[in-house]
């Protein structure tokens, strides 16, 4: 079986639980506050990495205590961190999250995630072979997405796009990915609100994550694979689990409703515990 390589951030998710918002200029009492390794990136490895023995990440931290916590994490989570960079004098990236009203608000710092340059992923990717799928998201540099997505179509190595969060994508990388997988906002900013018309001209590579509703691709018609409802006690972290269960059933060979029904289970399971990547499940629960 091929390899599943993540190309992507790695931070500590610092996050608070409120009752309240505040308005601009306001302070309020929050419920309560800790911190958790996060990072879309890191998040999909870690969810890939629970289902299947296969799991690369290739990204960077920095030289504090945030970045020794986020390498260990991974490990412990089966994680192949051989091609993690510590970068020297940097901070390892932060997400700053609110959870209000069973949703969650995110301001991300880089950092570290800003050194994941072509420089230095493209020569890593020589270890890997023909057939691996590559993951990435919006949380490292577009010129790496970019250049990375060339190298993989130069090598026959397959590469699913998770464009979140949403920035400008360009046509040609749209083109050349094998699986594009926004959530509903995403897609409608990436296709000025044409999203059927976009489902229908890429069928089997545009799949639109509808959160507990499912997720949808066009295949001679348009195909909703049902979601799973389980009880929420936090939403972080579930496309990223989405994604790398995706990722695991698709380098299993799995036809493509199968895989999205696959990583709607997984993604049911991980909305069930505080944090991105507390619930993410294990392949004896999804089994
Ligand atoms: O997708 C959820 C993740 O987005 C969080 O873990 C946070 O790190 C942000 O990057």
């Amino acid at each position: 079986m091929g390899n599943i390589i993540v190309i992507g951030s790695a931070s500590i998710d610092l996050v608070v639980e409120t009752d309240i918002l505040p308005n601009t200029g306001e302070t309020v009492m929050g419920k309560s506050f800790f911190t958790t390794p996060g990072g879309k990136g890191a998040n999909q490895a870690v969810a890939a990495a629970r289902l299947s023995n296969n799991v690369y990440m290739i990204g960077a931290v920095g030289d504090d205590d945030n970045g020794t916590q986020i390498l260990s994490n991974l490990e412990k989570n089966n994680v192949n961190i051989d091609y993690m960079d510590k970068i020297e004098s940097e901070a390892s990236g932060t997400a700053h999250i609110t959870l209000f009203d069973d949703d969650n608000r995110i301001i991300v710092v880089p950092a570290a995630n800003d050194y994941v340059t072509p420089e230095k992923v493209i020569p890593k990717l020589k270890y890997f072979e023909a057939g691996d799928i590559i993951l990435m998201q919006h949380e490292i540099p577009k010129e790496t997405i970019n250049e990375v997505v060339d190298f993989a179509v130069n090598h026959d190595m397959r590469v699913m796009l998770n464009p979140a969060p949403y920035r400008r994508l360009d046509q040609e990388v749209i083109e050349k990915v094998n699986w594009l997988t926004p959530n509903e906002s995403e897609s409608e900013l990436l296709f000025k609100n044409e999203v059927d018309r976009a489902l229908m001209a890429y069928p089997r590579k545009l799949i639109v994550t509808k959160g507990a509703t499912g997720a949808v691709f066009y295949s001679d018609s348009q195909q909703l694979v049902k979601g799973y409802k389980k009880e929420v006690i936090d939403t972080t972290g579930a496309g990223d689990t989405f994604n790398g269960a995706l990722a695991v059933a698709l380098i299993e060979n799995k036809p493509l409703e199968e895989a999205v029904n696959f990583a709607n289970l997984a993604a049911a399971f991980s909305v069930t515990g505080l944090g991105a990547q507390s619930a993410m499940p294990y392949r004896k629960e999804l089994d």
